[in-house]
């Protein structure tokens, strides 16, 4: 069985890529290795996994659609696993463009690959789909209202886009994350922050 990491380099696809790579899963790692937090960061997660011999690399945007047929026709994956996304609510309000760039393009040309491709797929969404959502706790089946910010959007437009293209039919599961964390992510969010709070002074 062959894997497709998608955020390879990120806090989630790096740790999920390290348990499929000790149970001796063939993987192939993408991510465009971007500078949203401390790209040594990125480095150093993917030091760790280079140490596997079943693991490949390779630094592609899933926003160039050309790479990313290439790619797709290359290998043969069974499961594609896609963590890269552009996440965080504040930064939505300085680079929206980030957004719609990687959520929406690209996770448009991940859901044509996989279908193009019979993959099955997996993927992240986001308890902020929820928005202001007052009923307790929250349910799948819970209508999703006006979204609070523009990451929320589009990992709502990510459902629908998911639902339609498994219309055709084709195999996916969503897991909609809320507040992932372990070693290494509090440096992010606090990265995040300060980044935040420097480009603002
Ligand atoms: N961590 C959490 O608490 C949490 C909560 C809810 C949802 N999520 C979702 O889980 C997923 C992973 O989150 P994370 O915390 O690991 O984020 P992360 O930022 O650490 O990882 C995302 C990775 O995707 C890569 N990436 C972004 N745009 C790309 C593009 N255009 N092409 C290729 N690679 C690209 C980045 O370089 C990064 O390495 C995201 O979809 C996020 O929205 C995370």
């Amino acid at each position: 069985m062959k894997y497709l990491v998608i955020g390879v380099a990120g806090f989630i696809g790096f740790y999920l890529t390290k348990q499929l790579l000790e149970r001796g899963k063939t993987i192939v790692g993408i991510d465009n290795l971007n500078d949203y937090y401390d790209v040594r960061l990125k480095y150093a997660r993917l030091k760790e996994l280079e140490i596997y011999p079943n693991f490949q690399f390779d630094k592609i945007d899933i926003a160039y659609k050309t790479a990313m047929n290439e790619l797709f026709n290359l290998h043969s994956f069974d499961v594609v696993c896609n963590f890269a996304a552009q996440a965080g609510i504040m930064y939505s309000t300085i680079n929206p463009d980030a957004y719609i760039y990687s959520n929406i393009t690209g996770f448009l040309n991940i859901l044509d690959c996989c279908k193009k491709h019979n993959c099955k797929l997996i993927y992240a969404s986001s308890s902020s789909v929820y928005g202001d959502n007052k009923k307790m706790s929250f349910s799948e089946n819970d209508s999703l209202t006006i979204p609070k910010n523009l990451y929320a959007k589009t990992k709502i437009q990510n459902e629908q886009l998911a639902q339609i293209y498994s219309e055709r039919p084709f195999w996916f599961a969503n897991n909609r994350l809320a507040s992932v964390f372990r070693l290494w992510y509090f440096w992010t969010t606090r990265y995040g922050l300060y980044a935040f709070y420097k480009s603002n002074s």
